[in-house]
């Protein structure tokens, strides 16, 4: 988190931050999806109880930022499809900007049970851009939503939890506050800029 902070971080010191960082969150996120208890497996010394996740899993990150916690949550469930959904924050309004959709029209249950749908995007700033999505998702069929990001502010977190309290909501850090540009204090910066390299 230091790191993603501090100023003197380059592009590749942010980069291999977010993506060890991003793998501890995609550990501790993927408990929120059904784990199946009960089948019987043999150790090497006698037979014990085995555990395993059942249900299929769905990333969504929001561009661009999102982006960065894509290879991390692959790491950890190789299986998932990938949804990109492109949504940029007004620079005045600060209201969200959908700009692209890979999301399907309809989002169906599989053989393996409840689909998880990841929505990764590492800032939740006034929570506006990871309502956007968590309504276009549910809009679509979506049964089980959670949201991962890096840094929130309150704001953004009462914000989603009052429209969407069943959605949880897993971060590295809960920051203070937002500045009057509807920035995270004491936050990291651009998450976007600092991690495709827009600004040294
Ligand atoms: C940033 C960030 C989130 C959003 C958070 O995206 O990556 O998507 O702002 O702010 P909010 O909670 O107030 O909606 P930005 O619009 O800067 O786009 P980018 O990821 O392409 O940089
Ligand atoms: N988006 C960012 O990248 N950083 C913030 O602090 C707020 C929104």
């Amino acid at each position: 988190m230091s790191r993603l902070r501090d100023t003197t971080t380059d592009t590749l010191g942010f980069r291999a931050a977010t993506l060890n960082l991003g793998r501890m969150i995609a550990h501790q996120a993927i408990g929120e999806m059904f784990v199946a208890t009960g089948f019987r497996i043999q150790t090497p010394v006698e037979e014990t109880v085995g555990h395993a996740i059942l249900g299929s899993s769905s990333l969504v990150p929001i561009l661009r930022a999102g982006l960065a916690l894509e290879a991390p949550f692959l790491e950890v469930l190789p299986r998932s499809k990938v949804w990109h959904l492109g949504v940029s924050r007004d620079h005045v309004t600060k209201q969200p900007r959908p700009y692209s959709c890979a999301v399907p029209d309809r989002i169906e249950e599989d053989d393996f049970g409840t689909r998880t749908c990841f929505v990764l995007d590492p800032m939740l700033a006034t929570g506006g851009s990871a309502e956007y999505a968590v309504r276009l998702l549910k809009g679509r069929g979506a049964k089980q939503i959670v949201f991962v990001g890096v840094v929130g502010a309150p704001e953004g977190v009462a914000f989603l939890h009052e429209r969407h309290p069943d959605v949880p909501i897993h971060l590295a850090q809960l920051d203070r506050e937002l500045n009057s540009d509807a920035y995270i204090l004491p936050g990291l910066g651009d998450f976007g800029d600092r991690w495709t390299g827009s600004v040294p």
